[in-house]
């Protein structure tokens, strides 16, 4: 969970190393480092906290001179934030300087080997072993040092290796976590992130696990793991760098959760030609959806509640019985599934790490699998039977707003689409939800459009130290991602519950100090949420009511109201995310938070 970049070619490499990070500064911000070949020897410079601060200590690149290095910031996962444990790390004599994302597991082994020969470490990183090992096995062939040396590490590492004896030479690793190439004219780069690349080339190669790569600044050569060369498809990245920037908005976050509308109809507009769904990258046979008899869906954080909503939405339409998992608990609870179960896998980044291996372990069992993914290429797409992508566009804050939205359209189609398949629903229902569907582009910007006094009730309310989020039915569903987003940037504790549950014992917690968000945007359940809402008053609590546009019951029971247009109820989960995740940024906002960069948090886990 760390980001990655490198360069080789004619110009300054250490400006643009620094450019990349800055761009993969969502996947870890708490220390950054480069190394840069200066035609005789490597030349580094690191620093802990953000990388803003490696470009002051390096004059913004311009200190260092050569025009081929790597780059690295940092989530730390061994040894602290420091200076000292920040990548690159160089072997005992400076030979090579190494980058790496992710974890090596045998490396307190390996440690132990080398110190027992000598080598001496600076650092408490994992990452430490490399640079030595590299250095250990140097017999003056570079490529086939770097093959030596991953031979020897286990877990998940993708390294950037670059070597004083090869000027102009660069070699990445890569096994289980992302890695791509670019290519440019007289220059080529590589990096974890596509944001990394595209304001230099968008002719990149996606890189599987178990290859690596030596670049130069005419040529990329791919290899697998036994040393042979091998042909890789270059693929075209079709979005522009604005897509990447914060065009004019005070964050990521709120230029995302603005973006939504677009990014909503990117998911459904391509898949409703005629008034039918139609999916270019997902076309089960008969047969194989004949042999499906079982749906388990699996995610991590917004993703799995992405999930959670769709287990409502497939199971009312499908009569489908549906099993939704955290991946973290899935890949260990020896799961029952079989060549009947569909596999529905969701993830924005394609990278998560609980993830993936939630997906190897069902996949092994015979599961069929289905991704909902938004980044192109990325592991959890390659791996999967069929994809259904998001196309939301690049997602930078680390607080996932789009990311979710789109997710839930595409579950949206493929809930209506297979209750379709099954003949559970009749054309007339069938018309309906799809322009249901199609609505939502509209939905979601008539819901930025109606709640422009959130910025105000954040005002009033950020001084709370702890929220419940209730609602019962799709509205339970949507208030644990609201929860989410509010925690996870404002660091004001509050959760998620299902409001017919709160008398079973968490209604001891309520008293004066407690501010509900009570989600009644389930018309068939409102008057039950009414009296949860007069319960929870009853005890001191404040009640800030979400509710279908033009319901007027809201004002008799809450002390504010946030506003949800009127819809298809079964994706009402959709646009009511979008005044709780403009809640969540406001308060943040108001309490001074690193919105786009919370503590401790990185975009993507690529660790277990
Ligand atoms: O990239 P993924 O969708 O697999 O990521 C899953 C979670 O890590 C992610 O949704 C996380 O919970 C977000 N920070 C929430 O905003």
């Amino acid at each position: 969970m760390c980001g990655i970049v490198g360069y080789t070619g004619t110009l300054q490499a250490a400006p643009i190393l620094l450019d990349g990070l800055r761009r993969l500064e969502y996947r870890g911000y708490d220390s950054a480092g480069v190394a840069v070949h200066d035609g005789e020897r490597i030349e580094r410079v690191k620093a802990g906290g953000t990388v803003a601060g490696l470009a002051e200590k390096t004059a913004n690149g311009a200190a260092l001179h050569g025009v081929c290095g790597i780059a690295h910031t940092r989530w730390a996962t061994h040894g602290a934030p420091t200076d000292t444990n920040a990548h690159p790390h160089l072997s005992e004599h400076g030979l090579f300087a190494v980058v790496h994302n992710g974890i090596i597991e045998n490396y307190a082994l390996l440690r132990a080997e080398l110190q027992g020969e000598g080598y001496v470490f600076r650092s408490e990183t994992d990452t430490e072993v490399v640079a030595h090992l590299l250095e250990k096995y140097y017999d003056g062939d570079f490529k086939r040092t770097v093959m030596r040396t991953a031979a020897r590490l286990e877990g998940s590492y993708v390294l950037g290796v670059l070597c004083s004896e090869a000027p102009g030479r660069l070699f990445c690793v890569k096994e289980a976590g992302p890695l791509l190439l670019g290519l440019g004219v007289g220059e080529n780069y590589f990096a974890s992130d596509v944001t990394a690349l595209v304001s230099h080339t968008k002719n990149v190669i996606y890189m599987d696990d178990g290859e690596l790569a030596e670049l130069t600044p005419e040529k990329i050569t791919v290899f697998d793991r036994t040393g042979r060369e091998i042909t890789k498809t270059v693929s075209h990245v079709v979005w522009d760098i604005e897509a990447a920037e914060k065009g004019g908005y005070e964050h990521f976050m709120l230029k995302e959760i603005m973006e939504q509308p677009r990014a909503v109809k990117s998911t459904v507009d391509p898949r409703i030609r005629d008034g039918e769904i139609v999916f270019e990258d997902f076309d089960p046979s008969s047969e194989e959806l004949a042999g499906i008899n079982r749906l388990v869906i699996t995610a991590c954080g917004s993703a799995y509640h992405a999930g959670v909503v769709a287990k409502y939405v497939i199971e009312a339409l499908c009569r489908v019985s549906v099993e939704v998992q955290l991946a973290s608990e899935l890949r260990y609870s020896d799961p029952i599934i079989d060549g009947h179960t569909l596999l529905i896998v969701v993830s924005q980044s394609g990278e998560t790490a609980d993830t993936i291996a939630a997906m190897r372990e069902c996949m092994a069992r015979g599961a069929r699998s289905l991704a909902i993914v938004n980044v192109v290429g990325s592991t959890i797409a390659r791996l999967a039977d069929h994809v259904i992508y998001t196309h939301a566009g690049p997602e930078i804050a680390v607080a996932t707003t789009k990311g979710y939205t789109t997710q839930l359209a595409a579950l949206y189609l493929f809930a209506v689409w297979y209750a379709k398949r099954l003949g559970r629903i009749d054309s007339a229902r069938y018309n309906e939800l799809v322009e249901g569907i199609r609505a939502l582009p509209g939905m979601v910007q008539r819901a930025i459009d109606l709640n422009v006094h959130v910025r105000y009730l954040a005002e009033r309310w950020h001084g709370h130290k702890s929220l419940f989020f209730i609602g019962r039915n799709i509205d339970y569903a949507a208030a644990m991602e609201g929860s989410l987003k509010l925690k996870e940037i404002s660091y004001i504790h509050s959760e998620a519950y299902a409001a017919g549950e709160l008398k079973h014992g968490t209604i001891a917690l309520i008293d004066e100090q407690r501010l509900v968000v009570a989600l009644c945007c389930q018309e068939q359940l409102f008057e039950k949420m009414v009296s949860n809402i007069q319960e929870v008053k009853a005890r001191g609590a404040k009640v800030l009511g979400v509710s279908l546009e033009g319901d007027r019951r809201i004002f008799a029971e809450a002390d504010d109201v946030l506003f949800v247009p009127r819809g298809e109820r079964l994706f009402a989960a959709l646009p009511e995310l979008i005044p709780l995740q403009l809640f969540a940024y406001y308060i943040a906002r108001e309490n001074g938070c690193a919105i786009d960069k919370p503590r401790n948090l990185a975009k993507s886990v690529t660790v277990e």
